[in-house]
């Protein structure tokens, strides 16, 4: 049986992991000032990629290589396949760029990701937005924190859909039934929450769920590295992220989420939601 971590290096990986997200953040903003980002497609025309989504994730698998050699490294821009529990130990999973669609346009929501999970677990995160300097981080057990002051769970109770402020993304899909799935969703959100948000960065979708500023988030599609970095940032705040498909708690390589911020009595709201998908099923290899 493998060791448990300990807390004081969880601490350690945090306050590197922090220092280095806005070590990158800086270099991505100066990269903006300077001209239009050259962009090249990936899947398709709607899944795009800079040099400063690759420049970002050298800077960061270097440093994190060269400071923690015995944890293994997955970026988002040189994974082969995804594994999230690579040698049964530690790795860190990182988005150099979550949002880029958004860098690309200067629209400022978007976040340098880097989480750190042990035998499958997220144990730490940071997810930091470099243009307005939020900076986001949790270590599970421990709490979590927006700009170092402490993210308390709020106490005001999740009502129905009809109150609730909910995020759904289009992702990088655009013909196929999970798409189709998708727009039947986004019509049927639309009729009963109170209002649809689609911002561009599942990283910091839950970074407001864990802020408690929006109350449901739904996405299928995304990968580990969109969702670690956040994913104890919302735990600690007392979110919950359940498999989108599913009852059960979500894995981080589920692909398909649904999560609900923290704050009393989120069960009703999570069954109504589950009334709604129905037998709308999201399938990812
Ligand atoms: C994207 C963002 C977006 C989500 C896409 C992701 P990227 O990440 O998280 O919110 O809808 O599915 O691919 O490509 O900008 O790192
Ligand atoms: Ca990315």
């Amino acid at each position: 049986m493998s060791r448990p971590i300990s807390q004081p290096e969880l601490q350690t990986i945090h306050d590197v992991i922090v220092e280095l997200a806005q070590r990158a953040g800086e270099r991505i903003v100066s990269a903006i000032d300077k001209k239009r980002p050259d962009i090249q497609s990936k899947l398709n025309s709607v899944d795009l990629v800079t040099q400063s989504d690759k420049d970002t994730e050298s800077l960061i698998s270097n440093e994190l290589k060269r400071t923690f050699p015995k944890y293994a490294f997955m970026g988002e821009e040189t994974a082969e396949a995804e594994s999230v529990n690579e040698n049964g130990g530690g790795i860190f999973i990182v988005d150099p760029i979550d949002g880029t669609t958004n860098f690309i346009h200067g629209f400022p929501y978007f976040s340098i990701s880097i989480g750190f999970c042990y035998h499958g677990t997220p144990m730490v995160g940071v997810v930091y937005n470099p243009v307005r300097r939020d900076l986001y981080s949790g270590i599970r057990g421990k709490g979590a924190w927006k700009n170092s002051m402490p993210i308390m769970q709020t106490a005001h109770p999740l009502g129905t859909l009809n109150d609730s402020l909910v995020i759904l993304e289009w992702g990088a899909e655009r013909a196929n039934r999970n798409f189709q799935i998708k727009k039947e969703m986004f019509c049927a959100f639309a009729e009963r929450a109170r209002s649809v948000r689609s911002l561009g960065s599942a990283a910091l979708n839950l970074c407001a769920l864990a802020e408690g500023v929006c109350d449901v988030y739904w996405e299928g599609g995304v990968h580990s590295w969109d969702v670690c970095g956040a994913w104890p940032i919302l735990l600690e705040a007392g979110g919950r992220i359940l498999h989108g498909n599913t009852d059960s708690e979500a894995r981080v390589d589920d692909r398909v989420y649904l999560a609900v911020r923290g704050g009393p009595n989120p069960a009703p709201l999570v069954q109504e939601i589950r009334t709604v998908l129905g037998h709308r099923k999201l399938e990812y290899d």
